[in-house]
């Protein structure tokens, strides 16, 4: 087995996998050829009907459960297809094939956010600008480290001091005190503590709040919920206070990336792969990629300690691949934007 660890191999992934014994690796991440997107010389992704192409990718999805330890995770990256000027909602059949018929459970259906889509002139429809990354599991004691995973916050501070005055957190908060139907009293309370809250932002020691006000908000439900409700009906009012990990969203805003001289028609972006392997891996782990491609989910496991295996079927990229991760100095690329 460790014959194939950090390599690419040059061959049919359906093939290749079978020499992976049961419960090998941490992760699969990988992004199959998208159905009647492009012509990639043989492989995945031409079959005559969507139900085929899913199909195939279902056989492959099985084998990958198969390798992955009972901890291990596994992400797919499917994008969409119009046929006759209906959208297929490609990715969508696919999970819903797997959890029909796999053992897995879907975590989340994470959305990269393309901030640089291909500009198209479509007359009667919008630019396709997203594509989901479905993460599943085979058990419920997957892997995951959301402390390493990327914090939303971190960046939307980064934005907010770059484009916004600083005196301006919570001016909203204040209209809309000033705009309730809260007596003199429980407004001049709920000021107090936004007062309070802004300078625990300011200070660094609070990352985020939001603040709900009777009249104006809805009352949150369930049980969780109980502590709030009441302050809201009694006080007029309440604070919710946000550290770390509370709004890490199922979403992720990049660019598409090009690389010069790079003649694969289909990369990923590093900076998606890499906070994936940061969230479901640790160092030293096994990531799998039977799509490899240009070779992006090697590169990225080097720069951050993991090893991977790669399969892909095109004899030039497994070439450009090989090259590609040789050239890796040690380096992360995580602050590239
Ligand atoms: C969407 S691309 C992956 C791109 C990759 N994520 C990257 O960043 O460069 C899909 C790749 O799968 C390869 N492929 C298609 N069918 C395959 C098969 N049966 N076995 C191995 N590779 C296959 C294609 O040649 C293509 O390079």
């Amino acid at each position: 087995m460790e014959k194939f660890v950090n390599k690419i191999i040059c061959g049919d992934n359906l093939e290749l996998i079978k020499e992976i014994s049961d419960e090998f690796i941490n992760l699969v991440v990988t992004s199959p050829p998208y159905y009647k997107q492009r012509d990639y010389g043989s492989g995945i992704g031409n079959e005559e009907t969507i139900e085929e192409y899913i199909e195939k990718l279902r056989q492959l999805f099985h084998e990958c459960v198969r390798v992955i330890k009972r901890d291990g995770n596994i992400v797919f990256n499917i994008g969409d297809k119009y046929e006759n000027g209906n959208l297929l909602l490609a990715p969508y059949r696919f999970a819903i094939e797997i959890l029909k018929k796999e053992p897995v459970k879907l975590v989340n259906d994470i959305t990269w956010i393309k901030l640089n889509p291909t500009p198209r002139q479509f007359k009667r429809r919008l630019v396709s600008s997203t594509e989901p990354f479905l993460h599943f599991v085979k058990s419920d004691d997957y892997y995951y480290n959301i402390d390493s995973f990327m914090n939303h916050l971190d960046r939307l501070k980064k934005h907010n001091s770059r484009n916004s005055n600083r005196n301006k957190i919570g001016k909203r908060y204040f209209d809309l005190i000033n705009e309730s139907s809260l007596s003199e009293k429980e407004k001049s309370m709920a000021r107090k503590e936004l007062l309070k809250v802004i300078q625990e932002v300011k200070t660094g020691k609070l990352d985020s709040f939001r603040m709900k006000i009777r009249g104006i908000h809805s009352k949150p439900f369930g049980g969780q919920e109980g502590g709030r409700k009441i302050q809201l009906e009694k006080k007029g009012f309440t604070v919710i206070r946000i550290h770390g990990n509370a709004l890490k969203r199922d979403v992720i805003e990049c660019p598409v990336e090009t690389i010069k001289g790079c003649k694969h028609p289909a990369i990923y972006p590093e900076y998606i792969i890499q906070q994936l392997i940061r969230l479901l891996t640790q160092e030293g782990d096994i990531v799998l990629d039977p799509f490899m491609g240009s070779g992006t989910t090697a590169v990225a496991c080097k720069n951050l300690g993991r090893n991977y295996i790669g399969f892909e079927i095109n004899p030039n990229y497994c070439k450009y691949a090989e090259k590609r991760v040789s050239n890796i100095k040690f380096q992360s690329t995580l602050e590239l934007f």
